[in-house]
C-alpha cells in the first residue's frame, strides 16, 4: 500500500507542521499582545501585571482587563492622560512610582473604582495636581518625593486624599510663595498656616496696622491738645497774676485775646 504509506507519512508531517505553526502563531501573538518588558502572573491569587523597568514612556495599551495589581514603576512615563486606566475595573493596586510624571489630567484615574486601595505616585516630578483628580477614588496614596509647590492647590489635594501611613513627612515643599517653607514637610506647615487664606490674613493684618495707626494719631493729637491747653492756661494764669488788681472785666477780656 504505497499510497496509504505516502498519505500517512505526509499527513503526520502536515500535522506536525500545522502544530508548530499554531504554536509559533500563539507565541507571536502573546509577544505582541503584551507590551515589551511586561509580563502577567498570579501572585497570592491576584492577577498581576508587571512592567517595572521596561523603559516605557507612556501607559501601555492592552493591559489585561482583569488585572488586580499593575506595576509601572521605574519607567519614563511623564504624563497621565484622561482615562489612562479606564478598562481596568478590578484594579486594587497601582504602582506608578519612580517615573517622571509631571502632568496628570483631571480624568486620569476615571474608571478605577473604589476597589483601588493603593496608589503609588511617589518619586515623580509632580509639582501641582488638581484635587479633582482623586474624585471617586478611595485609594491610599503615596505622594512622597515629588517637587511639590506648597500652595492652596496642594492643601486642597491633601484634604481630599488619604495618605499611606507614614508618608506624610515625604511631602516636602520644593517651591512656595514664602522662602522659609522650602525644604519643610507640607503637613507640618498646614498646622499653622491656611494656604488658601493667606491673602485674607495679610489684608486682616493691613487693616489692623491701619487702625492702630489712626488710633495712635488720635491719641497723640489728644495729648498734644491737652498739653497745649495746659500751657495756655498756665500762661493765661501768669498773665492774670501780673495784672494790677482790681481789673475791669472788659479790660481783662480784651487783653485775654492776645496770647491766643
Ligand atoms: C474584559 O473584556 C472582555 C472582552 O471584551 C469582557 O467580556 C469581560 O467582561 C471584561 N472583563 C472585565 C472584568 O471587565
Ligand atoms: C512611599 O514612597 C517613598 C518614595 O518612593 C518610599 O521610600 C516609601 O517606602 C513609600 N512608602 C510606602 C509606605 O509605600
Amino acid at each position: 500500500m504505497p499510497f496509504l504509506d505516502w498519505f500517512l507519512y505526509h499527513s503526520v508531517a502536515m500535522w506536525l507542521l500545522l502544530h508548530s505553526f499554531v504554536l509559533m502563531a500563539f507565541c507571536f501573538h502573546s509577544a505582541t499582545t503584551f507590551p515589551k518588558g511586561c509580563y502577567p502572573s498570579t501572585e497570592d491569587g491576584f492577577k498581576t501585571f508587571r512592567c517595572s523597568r521596561a523603559q516605557l514612556t507612556v501607559i501601555p495599551k492592552d493591559i489585561p482587563n482583569d488585572t488586580n495589581k499593575l506595576y509601572l514603576d521605574y519607567n519614563q512615563i511623564s504624563f497621565l492622560p484622561n482615562d489612562a486606566f479606564q478598562n481596568l475595573p478590578l484594579l486594587v493596586e497601582l504602582d506608578l512610582s519612580h517615573n517622571v510624571i509631571s502632568r496628570v489630567e483631571v480624568g486620569a484615574f476615571r474608571g478605577l473604582s473604589e476597589h483601588l486601595h493603593s496608589l503609588d505616585l511617589s518619586s515623580n516630578k509632580l509639582v501641582s495636581v488638581n484635587k479633582d483628580v482623586f474624585n471617586s477614588l478611595k485609594a491610599k496614596a503615596n505622594l512622597s518625593s515629588n517637587p511639590w509647590l506648597c500652595d492652596c492647590t496642594l492643601q486642597q489635594l491633601i484634604e481630599r486624599v488619604e495618605l499611606v501611613a507614614g508618608t506624610s513627612d515625604g511631602i516636602v515643599c520644593d517651591a512656595s510663595a514664602r522662602k522659609e517653607h522650602i525644604g519643610k514637610p507640607f503637613l507640618q506647615l498646614v498646622g499653622d498656616i491656611d494656604f488658601c487664606n493667606i491673602y485674607k490674613k495679610t489684608t486682616d493684618i493691613a487693616m489692623l496696622v491701619t487702625m492702630f495707626g489712626w488710633f495712635a494719631m488720635v491719641i497723640s493729637y489728644l495729648i498734644y491738645y491737652v498739653r497745649q491747653n495746659q500751657e495756655d492756661a498756665r500762661r493765661h494764669l501768669e498773665y492774670l497774676k501780673s495784672l494790677p488788681t482790681p481789673a475791669s472785666p472788659l479790660f481783662l477780656s480784651s487783653k485775654h485775646q492776645k496770647p491766643c
